[in-house]
C-alpha cells in the first residue's frame, strides 16, 4: 500500500464561512474534513449516488498523490495533461506509507499510478460495447480495446497507487467481471487501488473495503450491507414495484402483481 490515510490538517481547516459553502456542504467532504479517512486495505472502494461526493473526494486524492489523469484532459496546448487543484485537492494531504513516500518524492518517471476519470474511461471503453468475450475468447476483437487493455496491462506490470472514478461507466456486465479480476488481483500483487463506483459488481471485489457515501457522510460497510447492492436485488426481483413509482401505466409486464 502506498497511502493510508487523507485528511485535512489542522492549520488548512476550513473556517465557517467555508463550511458554508460547496464542496463542504457535501456530507462526505465534512466529514472528511472532520475526521479524515483512513484507508486500510489495498482496494477501497467509495460507494454512493450521484451527487454523493464519491468524486470531490477521489479527485482530491488524486491531486494529493500528484497523479496524471489517464487519457489527459480536452484542450491543453501541450497535449499533456495539466495538473489539476481542485478546492478540497489544495488542502487535502495523505499520510503514506513508506513506499508512498518513497514514490511521492522520487523522480516522477519513477511514480506508478494514474487517475482514471469517468469521463476518460468511458471513451476507452466506448468502443468495446457489446464485443462478446471481448476480453479472452475474441482475439479478433481485441484490437478495439487497445486502449482498455493498455491500460490494465500499464496497472498489472507496475504495481502504484491507482484512482478511478466509475471506471464501470460502459462497461459490460462481463468486462465488469473482468475488471474485478483486475482489481482483485492488483490488490494482492502489491497495488492500491482507491475507486468511486456504483456498480455493485465492481464493488463485489473480494477483500475490498467499501465506503458507502451519502447523507450520513461516510461509513464503513459489507457489500451485503449496501444500499445499492439492495436496490439492484429487489429492482432485478420486481421491477414493476419500482416502475410503477415513476410511470403512470401497470408495469406487470414483468411479472410481478401490481
Ligand atoms: N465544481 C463544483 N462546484 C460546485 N458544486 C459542485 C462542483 N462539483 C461538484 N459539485 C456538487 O457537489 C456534489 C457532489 O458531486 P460529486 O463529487 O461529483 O458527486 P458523485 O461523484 O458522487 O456523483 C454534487 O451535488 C455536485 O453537484
Ligand atoms: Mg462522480
Amino acid at each position: 500500500m502506498f497511502v493510508r490515510r487523507a485528511y485535512i490538517p489542522d492549520g488548512r481547516l476550513p473556517g465557517p464561512r467555508e463550511r458554508a459553502a460547496w464542496p463542504y456542504t457535501v456530507p462526505a467532504v465534512a466529514e472528511l474534513a472532520e475526521r479524515g479517512l483512513t484507508i486500510t486495505r489495498p482496494v477501497t472502494f467509495l460507494v454512493g449516488d450521484n451527487g454523493s461526493g464519491k468524486s470531490t473526494i477521489v479527485e482530491a486524492i488524486a491531486e494529493g498523490f500528484s497523479l496524471d489523469p489517464y487519457g489527459g484532459r480536452a484542450g491543453t496546448a501541450t497535449g499533456r495533461p495539466e495538473p489539476t487543484t481542485t478546492v478540497l485537492g489544495e488542502v487535502l494531504r495523505l499520510d503514506t506509507t513508506p513506499a508512498g513516500a518513497r514514490m511521492l518524492s522520487g523522480p516522477r518517471l519513477k511514480k506508478k499510478g494514474f487517475f482514471l476519470r469517468a469521463e476518460t474511461a468511458f471513451a476507452l471503453t466506448q468502443t468495446l460495447g457489446g464485443v462478446p468475450g471481448y476480453w479472452v475468447e475474441d482475439t479478433a476483437a481485441m484490437s478495439h480495446g487497445e486502449g482498455f487493455l493498455a491500460v490494465f496491462a500499464a496497472m498489472m506490470a507496475a504495481p502504484g497507487f491507482y484512482v478511478m472514478d466509475e471506471p464501470e461507466a460502459a462497461l459490460s456486465f462481463t468486462a465488469c467481471l473482468h475488471l474485478v479480476a483486475v482489481m482483485h488481483a492488483l490488490g494482492r500483487n502489491g497495488a492500491q487501488v482507491v475507486c468511486a463506483t456504483h456498480s455493485p459488481i465492481l464493488a463485489s471485489t473480494p477483500g475490498a473495503d467499501i465506503i458507502e457515501v451519502g447523507e450520513h457522510g461516510m461509513r464503513r460497510t459489507r457489500w451485503d450491507r449496501l444500499d445499492l447492492v439492495d436496490h439492484w436485488r429487489r429492482y432485478l426481483q420486481r421491477p414493476d414495484a419500482y416502475l410503477r413509482h415513476l410511470l403512470h401505466e401497470d408495469a406487470d409486464q414483468y411479472g410481478g402483481a401490481p
